[in-house]
């Protein structure tokens, strides 16, 4: 007998400066889900937060000829409803397509979309979901409290401070507390972004405040970064509570950083894959990619990103990405294909995780139940 095709949400787009980054890595996933063993249901979110899932939703986002949409309070399934509480629109075509989907892949990046907000929905709607749940997905879009939970757990980072856009509004000392604890050069960035946006690295004095100034547009909380003078290299996680690393690429911007140029506009950056480096360090840098992801309780897949110091050979965490780019040629899925593992592979192994993490979830849930009524309502 054929066994049942799974129903696969992709969601793509959203309320994000990588808005465009999410519709290519979702273009690509799309493309190799495997029609005889699933069927793909694209969910596509417009840039002011409408849900599309009639129709052709990634046409509409880019040709921009979007029609209708819901807020996504209304997609919640009628099925789940009672367990969950939230309140779908009865007869709405929309929470019929939502409330039979098997598993989701969120493909968005950046806030609103990595940051958790869409895994609590997902929860909340008791819908399986690839990637780190709602706490990883928030800690690893914080670069303040990733880089506190690394140092919690002794892994290095660069050094840094952060401020309020309140105490740079208020403190005309930011300038010499950076000059004399950072120094220059130095990276400026708001907390809660992606893909380099708003992101600059100020040479000198002259140059802090107009790239805080910058960094405050996206973030009220911004970090001042000691320049790593090196190189950056990245490595993929792939599993639940046991993960695995990948091999390790190396990153070599076309530009005086990766910056957003850099990463989509200007040819010319480079993947070395795998990276040239003495074992040492990559076995180092894979070690301390599973320890990060462990850190933050991550689930699924991320990548780590690194920079080696050049004139000592340190390994510092720049970051963790919990949705990495997944277009084909991205670095996550390049990193596992030279590590064996194919990219219709990885997605397979990112669904059989979600499903996975999904029933231990639902287990807990019921055992917490189960103690609940055996205690008779003591409350
Ligand atoms: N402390 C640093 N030293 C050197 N380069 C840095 C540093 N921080 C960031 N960069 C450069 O800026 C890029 C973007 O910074 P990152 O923290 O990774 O932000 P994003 O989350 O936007 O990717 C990095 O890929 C790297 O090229
Ligand atoms: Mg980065």
């Amino acid at each position: 007998m054929r066994k049942k095709r799974l129903r696969v949400g992709v969601i793509f787009g959203g309320r994000s400066s990588e808005h465009d980054v999410s519709l290519a890595s979702a273009r690509s996933v799309m493309s190799v889900l495997d029609p005889e063993r699933y069927d793909v249901v694209p969910v596509g979110i417009t840039r002011d937060g409408r849900w599309l899932v009639s129709g052709d939703p990634m046409k509409q986002l880019k040709t921009g000829q979007v029609e209708g949409g819901k807020s996504p309070l209304f997609l919640a399934s009628p099925g789940r409803v009672a367990e969950t509480g939230l309140v779908p629109e009865p007869t709405s075509p929309v929470s019929d397509v939502f409330g039979s989907i098997d598993v989701m892949f969120p493909v968005l990046h950046g806030p609103n979309g990595e940051d958790g907000t869409i895994q609590g929905l997902l929860e909340l709607a008791s819908i399986p979901y690839i990637g780190a749940g709602v706490l990883a997905s928030a800690v690893g879009m914080d670069k303040v409290l990733m880089k506190a939970v690394f140092q919690q757990h002794n892994l290095p980072v660069p050094n840094h401070l952060v401020f309020r856009a309140s105490d740079i509004d208020r403190n005309d000392h930011v300038e010499c507390v950076v000059e004399e604890s950072i120094g220059f050069p130095c990276f400026v960035k708001p907390a809660n972004m992606g893909s380099s946006v708003g992101i600059s690295k100020a040479h000198n004095r002259a140059e802090l405040w107009p790239a805080l100034r910058e960094a405050m547009r996206f973030d009220r909380k911004v970090l001042v970064e000691e320049f790593v003078d090196g190189g950056e290299y990245e490595c993929s996680v792939l599993g639940n509570d046991d993960p695995v690393a990948s091999v390790v690429g190396e990153i070599i911007p076309c530009n005086e950083f990766y910056d957003y140029r850099a990463k989509y506009i200007d040819a010319g950056t480079k993947l070395v894959i795998p990276a040239d480096l003495p074992n040492e360090i990559s076995e180092n840098i894979r070690e301390l990619s599973v320890k990060a992801f462990l850190a933050i309780d991550c689930s699924g897949m991320a990548r780590v990103d690194f920079l080696v110091r050049r004139a000592t050979g340190d390994v510092l965490i720049s970051e963790i990405n919990t949705i990495p780019g997944f277009t084909s040629i991205s670095m996550y899925p390049k990193l596992w294909e030279a590590s064996g593992l194919s990219y219709t592979d990885l997605i397979d192994r990112l669904i059989e995780l979600a499903l996975e993490r999904h029933a231990e979830k639902e287990r807990c849930w019921r055992e917490s139940q189960s103690q609940t009524s055996s205690d008779g309502g003591v409350l």
